[in-house]
């Protein structure tokens, strides 16, 4: 089989075509598709049907699995799906049911409408995400990604001086306080503590420099706390520029790839009273980001 790449951005995002996802990979269509990746970032199928298992067999080809946060998180709560090989990115209760308003899996997972990478709260982070959608409303619920290499490309010389060297503290309970979602148990805050990321990464499989900073980023380590956020928000808002953003309108069937090495994404808003049903699986980076190119 040989694959059809269709950019659709003038920077990153490409669609791929000519490929049953769920078939075994051939491995020259594995690292066709890996090129696209690497070129791209953002990586797009239509019309493909996945199960579960599927899904989990087609990522393991990219890299080995970083298992979902979601039940260490949650352990007291029924889950939809049994694989910690799955995050559930669905807006649905363990039955199947829409999430009530102040149901806390809801409040939590409302997080991911702010700009982000999956996991860079993780010493060892994510690498790519491969998000598949199964229900999608009529309406909204779009995925939006920003491209942080070319943002990085875009800034003054003297704010990469500036950037050099740099290292932020991430933290997923930062990301949840800034929507004051707070109610976690000390266990729950205990079992994923504060990491040290590079603000700066070379991404590996195009050797581009990047920005690296999300929702998760808190502060910059050895500058008072408020002078790192600002730095942080302010990289944030000059990396959503919409020239470095594109959005994804989902259709049932869909399978995005994301490189969370050099991109940020959000979901944005949809009437949660539809069902959204969302799984993702993401691969993990190889090491933390200090003990990567800089
Ligand atoms: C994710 C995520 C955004 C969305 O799956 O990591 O942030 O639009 N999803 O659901
Ligand atoms: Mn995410």
């Amino acid at each position: 089989m040989s694959i059809t790449v269709t950019p659709t951005h003038p920077e990153f995002v490409a669609e791929i075509s000519g490929v049953d996802l769920a078939r075994p990979l051939q491995p020259a269509d594995r690292d066709a598709i890996e090129d696209v990746i690497n070129r791209y970032a953002i990586v797009v199928f239509h019309d493909q049907t996945l199960t579960d298992h599927q899904q989990i067999d087609f990522a393991r080809h990219f890299g080995p699995i970083q298992s979902s946060a979601q039940k260490a998180r949650h352990t007291a709560i029924k889950h939809r799906i049994a694989s910690n090989d799955i995050a559930d990115i669905s807006n649905l209760d363990g039955d199947g049911n829409v999430l009530a308003p102040a149901s806390k899996r809801r409040l939590d997972w409302l997080a991911n409408r702010l700009w982000h990478t999956d996991a860079s709260f993780r010493a060892v982070p994510g690498a790519l995400s491969m998000l598949y959608a199964h229900v999608v409303p009529d309406e909204g619920g779009d995925t939006e990604f920003a491209d942080l290499r070319a943002a990085y490309d875009a800034l003054p010389d003297k704010t990469r001086k500036q950037l050099e060297g740099l290292i932020a503290e991430h933290s997923i309970w930062h990301s949840r306080g800034q929507l004051a979602v707070t109610t976690y148990t000390p266990e729950e805050r205990a079992s994923l503590p504060p990491v040290p990321q590079r603000v700066v990464r070379t991404h590996p499989g195009s050797g581009r420099k990047t920005l690296y900073v999300a929702a998760h980023a808190s502060h910059i380590i050895g500058m008072p706390i408020a002078d790192g956020r600002l730095l942080l928000m302010d990289l944030i808002e000059h990396a959503t520029q919409r020239r470095f953003v594109h959005a994804h309108t989902w259709k049932q069937g869909d399978l995005v790839i994301w490189d969370n090495r050099c991109t940020m994404h959000r979901a944005r808003p949809f009437d949660t009273t539809k069902v959204r049903d969302l799984r993702r699986v993401t691969t993990r980076d190889v090491a933390s980001t200090l003990e990567q190119a800089a």
